[in-house]
């Protein structure tokens, strides 16, 4: 661990030492807020001011209103090293911006706990399927399954760890579409009040409500199940502290089968365009403060931590510090529409950047019949 650490301060020294001002310009929107958050001249004392003034206008945007002086205090400290955060993923990721956020006010660990939920003591199992190598060749250049009417509109977790079951959901809803023609959304509650699957080799790695899961164990829960019910039938309610509420009569969706995708960034996106949508994982830690744009980060942890959907990829996203185009993914969050671009992420193709492509199923929907 500790050399690692050590590795990382060490980057980002270089980092800044080889970039120090030339984000400057980098294309931010028209939004004085976030050019302000990612400014760099003025000096410290300037900031410090500017940083009670961000402060009061998060709190007008996001409705945020705390209990006590202290924890308005606390808040506000929170919050000043989160602008700082920001202002060293704008360096550390010049391709996309970063700024304030709705999770501003949050320190890491809270927001780990609070709005991941990927179990990391989970991996997958030795034994699941390896999805079938497929041809590559004639993959379009460009994809996207929003195109193609097989997602459903970006999903809020809330502040529960339930990421996998956005995640499980949303590539089920993709894999129905294909079977059935029919878009349907689906329920996360169910998963959440419902799936308690383990995996036998490893103790305690159970998908586990608002405190994290793993959609590979989802799959195999809704396998065994029976299937999902619709959204509507089984609403969310961001807690798990409610009983099962499964009636196997309205099962909306079912899974046939579900497999690995190997890391190989072509076959990714060949399983992609053939079977819908896939399940993901990805360390989410430049998601805390991303605001748009493609992100490219020089260093990023591959340790996972989120659950996402991959719903499709773009040939040519503008990186301005690298003077050329990137490849990305077009990643459905599960944070609302009001995070991100609306509710999505972009991640750069390459180099498994965050450990995009190290957690990859692909699920087979049953075709319902009625
Ligand atoms: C998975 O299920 C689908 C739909 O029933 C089927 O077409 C496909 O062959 C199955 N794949 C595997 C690997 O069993």
């Amino acid at each position: 661990m500790a050399p690692h650490f050590a590795l990382l301060i060490l980057s980002s020294l270089i980092l800044t030492t080889l970039f120090p001002s030339a984000f400057a310009g980098v294309g931010m929107r028209e939004d004085p807020f976030i050019r302000q958050v990612v400014d760099r001249s003025g000096d410290d004392n300037e900031n410090s001011l500017n940083a009670d003034h961000h402060f009061t206008i998060f709190k007008r945007r996001f409705g945020k209103s705390y209990a006590t002086k202290e924890e308005h205090d606390y808040r506000l400290s929170v919050f000043k090293d989160n602008l700082r955060r920001a202002r060293s993923h704008q360096k550390l990721d010049p391709s996309a911006v970063h700024g304030v956020t709705q999770f501003s006010d949050l320190t890491p660990h809270e927001f780990r706990r609070q709005f991941l939920g990927l179990n990391r003591r989970l991996r997958l199992p030795i034994d699941a399927n390896k999805a079938p190598i497929l041809p590559t060749n004639d993959t379009p250049s460009d994809f996207d399954w929003r195109d193609h009417g097989a997602v459903t509109p970006v999903k809020n977790q809330g502040s529960c760890g339930s990421c996998w079951s956005f995640s499980t959901t949303g590539a089920l809803e993709g894999a129905n579409f294909l079977a059935t023609g029919k878009l349907v959304s689906l329920s996360e509650q169910q998963l959440v009040d419902c799936d308690h699957e383990c995996d036998p080799e490893k103790q305690g790695s159970c998908d586990s409500g608002c405190n994290g899961g793993l959609m590979n164990s989802a799959f195999e829960y809704t396998l065994k199940a029976g299937g999902l019910m619709r959204e509507e039938d089984y609403p969310y309610s961001g807690s798990d502290r409610g009983t099962c509420k499964f009636d196997k009569k309205k099962v909306a969706a079912k899974v046939a089968n579900f497999s690995v995708v190997s890391l190989d960034e072509d076959q990714i996106a060949a399983n992609l365009v053939k079977n819908g949508p896939l399940a993901v994982a990805i360390n989410a830690v430049f998601m805390q403060t991303y605001i748009g744009g493609v992100s490219c980060p020089y260093i990023c942890s591959k340790r996972l931590d989120h659950g996402v959907l991959l719903v499709g990829y773009g040939s040519a996203g503008y990186a301005p510090i690298r003077m050329k185009e990137k490849p990305y993914w077009i990643i459905k969050n599960s944070w609302g529409e009001n995070w991100g671009e609306k509710g999505y992420y972009k991640i750069c193709r390459g180099p498994n950047i965050c450990g995009v492509d190290s957690m990859v199923s692909t699920v087979a929907a049953a075709s319902t019949s009625h």
